[in-house]
């Protein structure tokens, strides 16, 4: 989604914010633009497309020590230059970049063109510049207020406006952006990794707060008006971790990491006395229900837990799309978890369904990656994923370091709730502390059949991924992987759902991935993979028993022997490795598939 960058200080600002942008990029956008302000005022440049163009255009100019820059992801209006951001007033003495959705721009619009107003965009964005110049009293700050009292919807936003020197001002609602504090010079940013190379120190907003923001200092103002002390937070983010490392791509790169990723995000985790869950306030004994609401994979990993919860913990869990959450009426009740699982802890939607539950008085409990983002600060607790910043716009790491939570969090229900044997518990804590490891080698192992499967089977035009309980989860990964970057069509079935209906689509050399892990699911799974294999399919079955599938299929995966609960992380370690030959294959943008944002900050 749309990625603000902000400088201030001595330095020109145009290098600057171009290369926060291009740090930026990983969010998805389909135009650019940047505003630098100096004595002559303010110069707008933008161009639709990649960074490339917006370089173009720009050489050295505009030149000036103080501007704000933007990556749009278009909602309202086509992407184009002119509704790429930034915007300017009327009068061209503001330029503003914006990421949300002002929802009442439209009678806002009305309302400054009866008042002589000109827009020359589409977006909902321009009325806030408009605003502006409408409401300039020469106090920047009541100006701001005035202005933001008008807004409804979503937004972070950088303003600048001519004539105040090096200063500019920035707030948030419901928008992800942070205040990065450096020495004789200051940045905002929709996240810290777009400045990480300049500081690791920074101020998060809260909602309405307004910054502004000058070379020698960032003051916070609340929404009374009063100056407010903000703590500072250091990240313990290197640039490093922004950076591709010799990898071809950031999504390779991940898969690698994962399993240090999944070490950091359990090893202190479990102690010697079992499990330590942070300091998350959490008795299972008192719940009745849990409740898991996400988007995307961050929802495959919570249909993950599911089964994991239900069968150790023997807890109903009820998983929800967060869209869908937060609009379905949910009955809630305080014995009743809700778990809320997002990478990024910006998602428009996974955050309204966080509310919603609270609302209802539902506990929650967060499962994040960024610290400090909106859904780790709203939820009653977090529990952090640990998986370090990740860049691809696909997520692996993010991914299966939720999976490890879960297992984490389903086995302390597990043993609060007494469901569990010490056996079966012993077993399963034993399984998550050799994961890493053995997920190390497994990556390292199916790199090579990988390549060679994707070699084989790239210019498919539709893939079925089908699987039976866990395996069906994980297969809604797989899917999501393959279609989301190699642009093939794709789909997850439960296996045993394929003939009523879908079963008409298999025709000679359709692809078909048969996920087998299950001991008790296996025979059925392995007569679903023969139905479609009769018909013609070309089948890669992914087992930890693959002599057991291997007459049925023309590719297996063999998966290690682990508990048969966490095979989904070796799953989708081998999918994520195919997904990714198949697009280097097809020749797709990995890293920044078309029309996908990373973090997904609008409804
Ligand atoms: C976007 C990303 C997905 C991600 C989903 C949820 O669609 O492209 O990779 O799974 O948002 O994001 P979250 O940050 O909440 O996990």
């Amino acid at each position: 989604m749309c990625g603000i960058v902000g400088y201030t200080g001595k330095q020109q600002a145009t290098p600057i914010l171009l290369d926060g942008l291009s740090r930026l990029e990983y969010r998805g956008y389909d135009s650019s633009g940047i505003a630098v302000g100096s004595g002559n005022g303010i110069e707008v440049v933008k161009a639709k497309g990649r960074l490339a163009e917006l370089y173009k255009r720009t050489g050295d100019r505009p030149e000036g020590t103080v501007g704000i820059g933007h990556t749009r992801w278009a909602t309202h209006g086509a992407p184009d230059d002119a509704n790429a951001h930034p915007h300017y007033s009327q009068d061209r003495t503001f330029a503003v970049v914006h990421n949300g959705i002002i929802e009442n721009y439209l009678e806002l619009r009305a309302f400054l063109s009866e008042r002589g107003f000109t827009f020359l965009s589409e977006t909902d964005t321009e009325i806030v510049p408009m605003l502006l110049e409408y409401y300039y009293n020469g106090n920047m700050l009541e100006t701001i207020i005035k202005t933001r009292n008008k807004l409804k919807g979503s937004y972070a936003l950088g303003i600048l406006h001519a004539g105040d020197g090096g200063a500019f001002y920035a707030l948030r609602k419901d928008s992800p952006l942070v205040i990065g504090l450096g020495e004789g010079e200051n940045f905002i940013a929709s996240d810290m990794p777009a400045v990480l190379t300049h500081t690791r120190r920074f101020i998060i907003p809260d909602e309405k707060e307004i910054a502004v923001i000058t070379p020698n200092g960032v003051t916070v103002y609340n929404r009374n008006q009063e100056e407010i002390e903000k703590e500072i937070f250091v990240s313990d983010m290197s640039a490093a971790d922004a950076e591709k490392d010799g990898f071809a791509h950031f999504m390779l790169k991940e898969i690698y990491e994962q399993p240090g990723a999944v070490k950091k995000t359990i090893h202190d985790r479990i102690t010697p006395d079992g499990i330590r869950l942070d300091r998350v306030r959490l008795n299972g004994a008192e719940i009745d229900k849990v409740c898991i609401a996400a988007c995307g994979s961050a929802y495959h990993a919570g249909e993950v837990g599911k089964y994991f919860i239900e069968k150790y913990a023997r807890l109903p869990v009820e998983t929800d799309l967060a869209s869908e959450f937060r609009y379905r009426d949910p009955i809630l009740s305080k014995n009743c978890l809700t778990v809320i699982v997002s990478q990024s802890g910006e998602t428009a939607d996974s955050l309204a369904a966080l509310r919603e539950a609270k609302r209802r008085g539902s506990r929650v409990l967060a499962i994040v990656n960024v610290v400090d983002s909106s859904i780790a600060r709203e939820a009653d607790d977090v529990l952090y994923t640990r998986a370090g910043p990740e860049i691809a716009v696909a997520t692996t790491k993010g991914y299966t370091t939720q999976l490890a939570v879960l297992y984490l969090l389903g086995l302390q229900l597990a043993k609060d709730r007494g469901t569990v044997s010490d056996r079966e518990y012993d077993a399963l804590l034993g399984a998550l502390k050799t994961l890493p490891e053995q997920l190390n080698r497994f990556i390292d192992d199916v790199n090579a059949q990988a390549q060679y499967l994707a070699g084989k089977y790239y210019p498919a035009s539709d893939a079925y991924f089908i699987g039976r309980g866990c395996d069906w989860s994980a297969a809604l990964e797989g899917a999501l992987k393959l279609k989301e970057i190699s642009y093939i069509h794709a789909e997850a079935y439960a296996a045993g759902e394929l003939k009523h209906g879908t079963i008409s689509l298999i025709e000679k050399n359709s692809l078909v991935l048969g996920i087998a892990t299950q001991n008790d699911l296996r025979e059925k799974t392995l007569s679903n993979i023969k139905e479609v294999r009769s018909r013609g399919a070309a089948v890669i079955g992914i087992s930890d028993n693959p002599a057991s599938i291997a007459a049925e299929c023309d590719d297996v995966i063999a998966l290690p022997e682990t508990h048969a609960a966490l095979t989904p992380v070796f799953t989708a370690a081998a999918l994520q490795l195919f997904a990714y030959y198949v697009a280097a294959a097809r020749g797709g943008d990995i890293d920044k598939p078309r029309n996908l944002a990373k973090s997904v900050t609008v409804e």
